[in-house]
């Protein structure tokens, strides 16, 4: 079993790193082959909208980073997808990531219209995790969702999420063991699954 992780935290570092990497280690517990992926160390334009990648199956318009990960995307039989809340969202590093996920969607002619994936029927699943500083459900925002409703359209089945709150300084998550065997604990079990 592959499982890739990919955080997207602009902060080397922070918090999202540090989970990503208990997150990763216990998928490894179980025998996973893992492999994490910054996006702060990738060039990832935003989409344009060109719908260059219905014809093209691939992104003929930026020849940047998301040609580095397809592969590996392709690849892997799980994804562990993190992202701090920023202003109750997911950060722009991560939105340009899941936007450029775009060619694997299969479109109809019909605009709007009924669509399917790439990914569809191939039993890919996906774990999606946040960090954010405000415990208080109306302050934590949907980053979550933001993550695991296109992940599911693009045909993961999300298995797990994981919601670390109360973490605002670079790393103060390093020093929560009990968050950190957690987060070990669902690298585990999706590993599992
Ligand atoms: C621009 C910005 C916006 C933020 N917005 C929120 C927010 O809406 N809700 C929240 O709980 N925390 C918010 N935070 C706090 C971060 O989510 C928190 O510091 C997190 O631990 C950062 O993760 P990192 O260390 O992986 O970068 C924000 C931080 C920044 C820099």
């Amino acid at each position: 079993m592959k499982i890739l992780g990919i955080a997207g935290s602009p902060r080397a570092g922070g918090n999202t790193e540090v989970l990503l990497g208990d997150l990763l280690a216990g998928a490894a517990d179980e025998g996973a082959e893992t492999e994490a992926v910054f996006l702060r160390t990738c060039a990832i334009h935003s989409c344009t909208g060109c719908e260059r990648c219905r014809t093209d199956l691939t992104c003929t318009r930026f020849y940047d980073s998301m040609h580095l990960l397809s592969p590996k995307i392709e690849a892997a039989d799980g994804l562990i997808v993190g992202s701090p809340t920023y202003n109750y969202n997911i950060t722009p590093e991560m939105k340009a990531f899941i936007d450029r996920l775009y060619p694997y969607y299969r479109f109809s002619e019909a605009r709007p219209g009924p669509w399917s994936s790439y990914f569809a029927g191939l039993g890919k699943k996906a774990l999606v995790f946040t960090v954010a500083e405000q415990h208080d459900l109306a302050e934590r925002g949907f980053a979550v969702e933001a993550m695991q409703r296109p992940l599911e359209a693009l045909g993961f089945e999300v298995t797990e999420t994981l919601h670390a709150e109360g973490y605002f300084a670079k790393g103060a998550v390093a020093k929560d063991p009990a968050m950190r065997e957690r987060a070990r604990t669902i690298g585990r079990r999706f590993a599992r699954r």
